[in-house]
């Protein structure tokens, strides 16, 4: 058996070089562009979903083999229920618009997070993005989409409460592995890079166990003005940061 430190060492070593593997992002900012504009809300979030196509592309061109965005929180259910149906109708003109293309180029897409109160017909197009694209493996867009950190370790909770009480795992034999394989996430690797535009420094409730490792970068830009350009600053931001997994270092 390899020794773990060894194997996380080099791991981060050619995470160092190759950059990013997996590239997470906070889309934070729509509503904000939109005001700095005397537009209404839902008309930044539609120049979102511009932002996202560009940095889908740039992703894939510059080589990072998984992009997971953050696109409606458990927590977003807080927000007046106008602005919620246009969050909703956006994935709905997103995948009419785009997966056709998307599923063509070889991307597998990914849904990432809870079903509850979500519409028929939202559930049936993720269902078709989940299942049309998943042979697909020249790129991986995961959307996290009524997603919550905290919703999901709870279900992986439940997941493994179930597996004992079926007598299939004893409850001291649950390490990390067996509960990270019982998350939505459970097929992606852990994000190498987070970045939230718009000048919020926090988490807001994302990706909570598959960041625990994750350099974060911040940036001013608020979503819908986000570029190839600004990807690139990241991925640079990325590369002159020295990953130690709790280690020394080299
Ligand atoms: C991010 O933009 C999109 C979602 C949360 C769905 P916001 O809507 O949070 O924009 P701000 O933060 O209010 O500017
Ligand atoms: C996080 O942004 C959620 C998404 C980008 C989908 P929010 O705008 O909802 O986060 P807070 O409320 O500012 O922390
Ligand atoms: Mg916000």
């Amino acid at each position: 058996m390899s020794d773990p430190a060894t194997s996380i060492e080099s791991q981060a070593r050619v995470i160092e070089v190759a950059g990013p593997r997996h590239v997470a992002i906070i889309m934070d900012g729509n509503g904000r562009w939109a005001k700095a504009r005397g537009l209404p809300r839902a008309a930044g979030h539609r120049e979102g979903v511009e932002a996202l196509r560009r940095v889908v592309e740039a992703c894939r061109e510059l080589g990072v083999e998984h992009l997971t965005v953050f696109s409606f929180s458990t927590e977003n259910w807080r927000r007046p229920p106008s602005e919620i149906s246009a969050l909703f109708d956006l994935l709905r003109l997103y995948v009419a618009r785009d997966l056709a293309r998307l599923r063509q180029e070889g991307v597998r897409i990914r849904i990432i997070g809870s079903r509850e109160g979500l519409e028929p017909d939202l559930l049936r197009i993720i269902d078709e993005c989940v299942t049309t694209t998943g042979h697909n493996t020249a790129f991986n867009l995961n959307i996290a989409f009524n997603y919550g950190g905290r919703a999901e370790i709870v279900e992986a909770v439940r997941a493994a409460a179930r597996a004992v009480s079926r007598g299939e795992i004893a409850p001291d034999a649950i390490d990390e592995s067996f509960l990270s394989a019982c998350l939505w996430t459970r097929d992606l690797p852990d994000p190498d890079l987070l970045i939230r535009t718009s000048g919020e420094q926090r988490i807001s409730n994302f990706l909570l166990w598959g960041c625990a490792y994750t350099e974060i970068v911040f940036m001013e830009e608020r979503w819908p003005d986000f570029d190839r350009g600004c990807m690139e600053r990241a991925l640079d931001v990325f590369r002159s940061r020295q990953r130690r997994f709790g280690g020394v270092g080299a």
